[in-house]
């Protein structure tokens, strides 16, 4: 069998709405990867129910994340786009893996301590299960590369560790398998591209722009519309100095930072170029310059969302038939490891 050199895979969760932060830091890049990656783009629902969904909002989430993918230019004829749940072999790896990793190493994981909170002993056995799905996930497809934020790094590591151990178990059969170099599982490499991209909450310059935030006003949703944008960004906490002309006077300052970062990512601009722009000018005139730009570029994508939202069958065409495309790869590296674990078939 041929080595996979340039496959790359990535996941969204169909969970809260979509915002300016997944948008900015994880799917307008994926159009581009179609150039350099044979790229397979997922909508992780089985991750979802790892903590409560409604199963009717669960389904549109599905599709909103599915239509996000499409609406920012992802082509479904030349990648592969598709929900988890279709290609049962994600579930099928995630429990062999789950006989590889050790529990030592899930008690590692910051996520589950972070999601989990308080009352461990309530939490799902699916959230702690969570990364050996995630790594079942890529390397089903035996991906070479996955595109991480820093929240992700943690799990991408454990992937390696998974694709090693199982190597290193199995060896003599992975080379009687015709693996001459025991190398089953690739190390996937992670792929952050350009300076990690963090939008912060447009109320509190510390924290991460999120849609579990309690207030409203901190997030950008990406179906938001063109009123519900401007106010957000008016009623963004700033401080009252004017903005600097110069990248470093941004020091100490979050909420001004994120701002221009904002503009700065939607615009194509570095920071500085911003600067240069509106050095020495308010934030009264700043905010409603880059509510106009969140608009022009938000706009066009959430009307596309929306069209394809309000006919379901079409997308739920191109999910299905991703899922057949994706289970042909995920069958053939299953059919090796049920032979190499012992399965009979
Ligand atoms: N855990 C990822 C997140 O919460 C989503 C995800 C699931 C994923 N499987 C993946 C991302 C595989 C990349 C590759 O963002």
């Amino acid at each position: 069998m041929t080595k996979i050199e340039n496959r790359l895979f990535s996941g969204v969760q169909p969970t809260g709405d979509l915002h300016l932060g997944n948008y900015l830091g994880a799917i307008r890049r994926f159009a581009p990867m179609q150039d350099k990656f044979e790229c397979i783009f997922c909508v992780v629902d089985m991750h979802a129910i790892t903590v409560w969904q409604e199963p009717e909002a669960l389904r549109q989430k599905t599709r909103e994340v599915a239509a996000a993918y499409i609406a920012t230019g992802v082509d479904p004829e030349r990648s592969i786009i598709f929900n988890q749940s279709q290609v049962m072999q994600h579930a099928e790896l995630a429990w062999v893996f789950n006989c590889v990793a050790r529990i030592g190493w899930m008690n590692r994981m910051t996520q589950f301590k972070d999601k989990a909170g308080k009352n461990r002993e309530n939490a799902s056995l699916g959230l702690y299960a969570y990364p050996s799905l995630m790594a079942a996930d890529i390397l089903v497809y035996r991906a070479t590369h996955v595109p991480v934020g820093d929240d992700q790094k943690q799990h991408l590591e454990l992937t390696r560790d998974i694709a090693q151990k199982f190597n290193n178990d199995f060896n003599s059969q992975i080379v009687a398998e015709g693996f001459e170099d025991g190398q089953f599982f690739p190390q996937t490499e992670p792929l952050i591209s350009g300076p990690a991209m963090r939008i912060m909450s447009l109320r509190d310059g510390s924290k991460k722009m999120s849609k579990s935030d309690p207030s409203e006003m901190s997030c950008i949703a990406l179906m938001d519309d063109a009123d519900k944008i401007a106010q957000k960004f008016k009623k963004a906490k700033t401080d009252p100095e004017p903005l600097p002309s110069e990248a470093d006077g941004l020091d100490g300052r979050p909420e001004a930072r994120n701002l221009v970062e904002i503009y700065a990512a939607l615009s194509g601009m570095t920071p500085q170029d911003v600067l240069q722009e509106f050095g020495g000018q308010g934030f009264g005139a700043f905010k409603p310059a880059l509510a106009e730009l969140a608009v022009s570029k938000l706009s066009p994508i959430s009307s596309e969302i929306s069209r394809m939202l309000a006919d379901p069958a079409e997308l739920d065409g191109i999910l299905r038939k991703g899922g057949e495309r994706a289970a042909a790869h995920a069958e053939e590296t299953m059919k090796h490891v049920r032979e190499i674990v012992g399965f009979v078939s």
